[in-house]
């Protein structure tokens, strides 16, 4: 297959916009889809293939629009759908396909339907699109289950009526995201429509949240008790009530028939991908077998540490594991759920995507994935990091890039607290930093804030005073900036033969903790995580690299592509 018959998903370079914090055309401080719009050239010549758009659509922002309101519009604080067909339009005309999110686990506590089953009453039909179950023990004033939630505290809601205390609901995230009960055939219909909507508009692939976690068990078996909490283990084990269910078949079978549908009627492919934390490996891998979905995350590299045996065991795991039912592997560094990458590799221990606050309590000794507040050295972590993007790049199947990740910025960790806006934040009392350092909108030019994000309205998050030097017209011109390693990382990839969708070889040629593979016709990756410079296989030529060589050597925590003899 050659790479103009090869499907494009298979290794795309996607762009996530989180459009809250992305470009704020009409400076009221808040991203907007003009915005998008109007940044569109740049994301041309960054030289990505796709953008991923972050939700869009109404929703009070309880869960940074992981709250839908309305699934078949667009919030009014970032635009109307007039602008989301010029954005899709402007897109496509530069070779650009759109992803958009779709958030089917959950929706706003202020959507219709949930507000009509809240009104509804027990036993309704309208209450059976949602988990709604009566409380255990004496008036029904415990929760049904001992679940807990992902964001902190139980992961039921009691109602209040105008007769007092009745039902509870589920939510596996904040309270004000219920979640919707996939048993009933009418949620399945409803998000058809849905589906079909945005389809029918010209986007080209769905980025399905939480799509690990639709189905539950109807007859809400407690958890194991997690003894340092009290309630239920909300995290993966197999069997769970609510994780990866043997359910999510059928429902993805039929998502993908949809799909095809419209390649099918000559209207071009229309593409899924999954967001879902399954483990094991041989698991998630259930999600891309033929006829499901078409790729899913692999949050694999996000939780690496920097550490070359780690790597290349994670690197092999997913390949072997995707080219066995001949799906490609996804490659993400960072998105708006974790630490920034610079911030995470600057950190005395790597490999871990989330940062506590204040003082840990002991239950989030179990969540392997915090790490502890410890300082960051900026420097070291984006030296890495720059080499990480082109490892990520130089690796088979599609790679994402978080919005701000081609800067180079860091995680904003300094967040004051009366600023903060995540949930995982509040429901934690503040143990969890939460997301919302990473989400800081991005500086664009200029010395100061907004750095052109807006013309001059204060961004709804703060941003560092520090971030002149890390704004896109501060690093345009310069070669040696990360954006600069990033456009002409993407060129390399787009042009060379060997890169994009394939297969890959070890070599040992060069010793010590070293990744070195290559890739035919004529590539080779090599990246130093060794104390010690390294030389260059022989007879290489250096097409670029992620930092200065030294005395031709490959400097510790340095990348290269190279070109083989
Ligand atoms: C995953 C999303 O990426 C995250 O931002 C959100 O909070 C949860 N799903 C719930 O929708």
């Amino acid at each position: 297959m050659t790479s103009t018959d090869r499907p494009w998903w298979r290794d795309a370079v996607v762009y996530q916009i989180y459009p809250r914090s992305f470009a704020d055309a009409n400076n009221d401080g808040t991203g907007d889809v003009q915005g998008m719009v109007e940044r569109l050239d740049y994301l041309q010549s960054l030289g990505v293939n796709a953008v991923w758009v972050s939700p869009w659509y109404p929703s009070p922002m309880a869960d940074g629009g992981y709250d839908v309101a309305d699934y078949c519009d667009i919030s009014p604080m970032f635009g109307t759908l007039d602008d989301a067909d010029a954005f899709l339009a402007c897109a496509h005309e530069r070779g650009i396909r759109v992803l958009i999110d779709l958030v089917p686990n959950h929706c706003a506590n202020t959507h219709p339907a949930f507000r009509a089953a809240l009104s509804a009453g027990p036993g309704s039909p309208e209450r059976s699109l949602f988990h709604f179950r009566d409380g255990s023990g004496p008036d029904g004033a415990e929760p049904p289950t001992n679940w807990g939630s992902l964001f902190g505290g139980s992961a039921w809601e009691r109602v209040v009526g105008p007769d007092g205390p009745e039902q509870w609901y589920l939510h596996m995230f904040a309270p004000e995201q219920p979640d919707w009960n996939w048993a009933n055939p009418a949620v399945a219909e409803f998000f058809d429509d849905v589906i079909r909507f945005w389809f029918d508009r010209g986007v080209d692939g769905l980025r399905v949240d939480v799509a690990d976690g639709l189905a539950k068990d109807m007859d809400y078996p407690d958890t194991p008790i997690d003894p340092e909490t009290g309630l239920g283990q909300a995290t993966f084990y197999p069997g769970h009530p609510w994780w990866n269910r043997p359910e999510l078949d059928a429902i993805q079978r039929h998502w993908r028939d949809i799909a095809d549908s419209y390649a099918e009627r000559g209207l071009g492919e229309r593409i899924f991908v999954c967001e879902s934390n399954v483990k094991p490996l041989d698991a998630l891998m259930r999600f891309v077998e033929p006829g499901r979905m078409h790729t899913t995350f692999n949050f694999d590299m996000l939780w690496c540490e920097w550490e070359a045996g780690s790597l290349r065991a994670m690197i092999d795991r997913n390949l072997v594991a995707h080219a066995a039912i001949g799906a490609p592997t996804t490659w993400v560094l960072g998105n708006h759920d974790c630490t920034r990458v610079v911030t995470r590799y600057g950190k005395p221990e790597t490999g871990k995507p989330f940062t506590l606050a204040g003082t840990p309590p002991e239950w989030l000794h179990r969540f392997a994935e915090y790490f502890y507040p410890l300082p960051t050295d900026a420097a070291l972590g984006r030296r890495r990091a720059r080499a990480a993007a082109l490892l990520e790049f130089a690796l088979p199947g599609p790679a994402y890039i978080y919005q701000g990740e081609e800067l180079g910025l860091p995680e904003v960790e300094d967040l004051p607290d009366e600023v903060r806006d995540d949930p995982s934040f509040f429901r934690t009392n503040g143990r969890i930093a939460g997301r919302d350092g990473c989400r800081v909108p991005l500086p664009w030019s200029g010395t100061r804030s907004p750095y052109g994000f807006g013309v001059d309205a204060e961004p709804w998050l703060p941003q560092p005073a520090a971030w002149a030097d890390l704004s896109v017209a501060a690093q345009d011109g310069d070669p040696d900036s990360t954006l600069s390693l990033y456009r002409h990382a993407l060129a390399i990839r787009s042009a060379h033969p060997a890169l994009g969708d394939g297969t890959l070889a070890w070599s040992d040629e060069v010793p010590g903790h070293v990744l070195y593979f290559t890739r035919e016709p004529g590539f080779g990756c090599l990246v130093n995580l060794s104390a010690e410079p390294v030389p260059l296989p022989g007879g290489a030529q250096v097409l670029i690299a992620s930092g200065p060589l030294e005395d031709g050597l490959v400097p510790t925590d340095t990348a290269v592509w190279l070109d083989l003899p």
